[in-house]
């Protein structure tokens, strides 16, 4: 059997990983800028992580949700400290189409209406309901029937938000906080201030997706949380388990859930749960947020002297390098040249720097004087 072929590869083939590196099977050593799409948060094989999923996987690698597991209360616990969210409720998954999914049904349930509103750009995942709220034709299949369920609007457009809302048809407004494929754009803080209130106003569910922008990556623990909002429900997966699939729903209290409204087989297994909960006690004890905020000053003063960089875009360990031309070549040398993984998004002239949150500024520098480099390689 052959793999069906949907992923366009670099030729690399990555066989261990420790903190910010990955290695290939002859050993060549490769600083990951990439984290594997957002996803590396403390960073490839901590002790910590390590350790706790071997003594879990020892013990019980998988029990059904239809039995007690301590293991989700206390990540709920842990969680909801950790991220100040405490009052809301936690639902576990596997991935962010996921949390994505069940969020916008949560939504649908909640206020017994379908037509959701989502963004210009916005990328929430390849199941139904969130493909559905992708903006992005060519992944929707007609099974997905997205123009009569979602309305793309852009951002920064009250009036726009109002005149929709007001058919009382929507069930969920959906929103990153900082747009991951889409290419690093954000909101402003009025924006998303006057979206909540639209939505009160509305009684439509405000979810705000931080798959990508969370768990520390833009310099607080949810990217929301620089805007000084309270959504409704807040996704998350990437960073949650370090590569360990999970995904998880955060539920403001004033959902009701009921038994068989939501569920799963995988969801928040034992495994999942070590895992994620490892990631926790990692960004809590090494204070990883602080990182995160002293590493992305540093980078963003040094990267502003790079004369060909036309704009930087995003937050903390979230960030967007726009150039005057398509990246693809910047990137193909810093892989293949510098050994250096970074990441792309729709906006092909954008390169993106999502890094381990452990990164240190010798990494950066590194990262930096390369990209000098290549930049004058390429006469840019
Ligand atoms: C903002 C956002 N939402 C949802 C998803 C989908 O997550 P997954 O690929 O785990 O289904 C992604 C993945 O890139 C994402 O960046």
């Amino acid at each position: 059997m052959k793999l069906f072929d949907v992923y366009p590869l670099y030729n690399v083939t990555p066989e261990k990983g420790e903190g910010v590196y990955v290695y290939d099977e002859k050993g060549q050593k490769y600083l990951d800028l990439y984290g594997g799409h957002a996803v590396i948060s403390i960073g490839h094989a901590h002790p910590t992580y390590v350790e706790r999923i071997t003594e879990q996987v020892n013990k019980l690698g998988f029990y059904s949700n239809a039995i007690q597991n301590p293991l989700q209360v206390e990540l709920a616990e842990k969680l909801g400290r950790l991220s100040n969210c405490e009052e809301y409720n936690l639902f576990l998954c596997n991935s962010g189409a996921e949390a994505n999914e069940n969020a916008l049904k949560l939504a649908s349930f909640h206020t017994n209406k379908k037509r959701v509103i989502a963004f210009k750009n916005a990328f929430h995942g390849r199941t139904s309901a969130a493909v559905a709220a992708t903006d992005n034709g060519a992944i929707n299949a007609p099974i997905n029937n997205q123009h009569s369920v979602t309305t793309f609007l852009p951002f920064n457009q009250l009036h726009s938000l109002d005149y929709e809302l007001a058919f009382g048809d929507v069930c969920a407004v959906i929103i990153e906080p900082i747009q991951g494929v889409g290419g690093l754009d954000e909101p402003t803080t009025e924006f998303l201030q006057g979206v909540q209130q639209l939505c009160k106003k509305y009684n439509v569910v405000l979810i705000l997706d931080e798959i990508q922008s969370g768990y520390g990556r833009s310099g607080k623990f949810f990217a929301f949380q620089h805007h000084d909002i309270e959504p409704d429900i807040i996704t998350v997966a990437k960073g949650m388990g370090n590569g360990f699939p999970i995904g998880g729903v955060l539920i403001h209290p004033r959902f009701e859930a009921k038994y068989g409204m939501l569920g799963t087989t995988f969801g928040g297994n034992h495994l999942a749960c070590a895992a994620a909960l490892a990631v926790l006690e990692v960004i809590e004890n090494e204070k990883l947020i602080d990182n995160v905020n002293e590493i992305s000053a540093y980078f963003i003063e040094k990267a502003k002297k790079i004369k060909s960089l036309q704009k930087l875009k995003g937050r903390g360990l979230m960030l967007g390098m726009e150039f005057e031309q398509n990246v693809s070549e910047i990137r193909k040398e810093l892989i293949y040249e510098k050994k250096i993984f970074t990441g792309g998004s729709s906006n092909k002239n954008l390169l993106r720097i999502l890094p381990p949150l452990t990164i240190g500024k010798h990494h950066i520098d590194t990262f930096l004087n390369s990209l000098s480099d290549v930049l004058k390689n390429q006469n840019l």
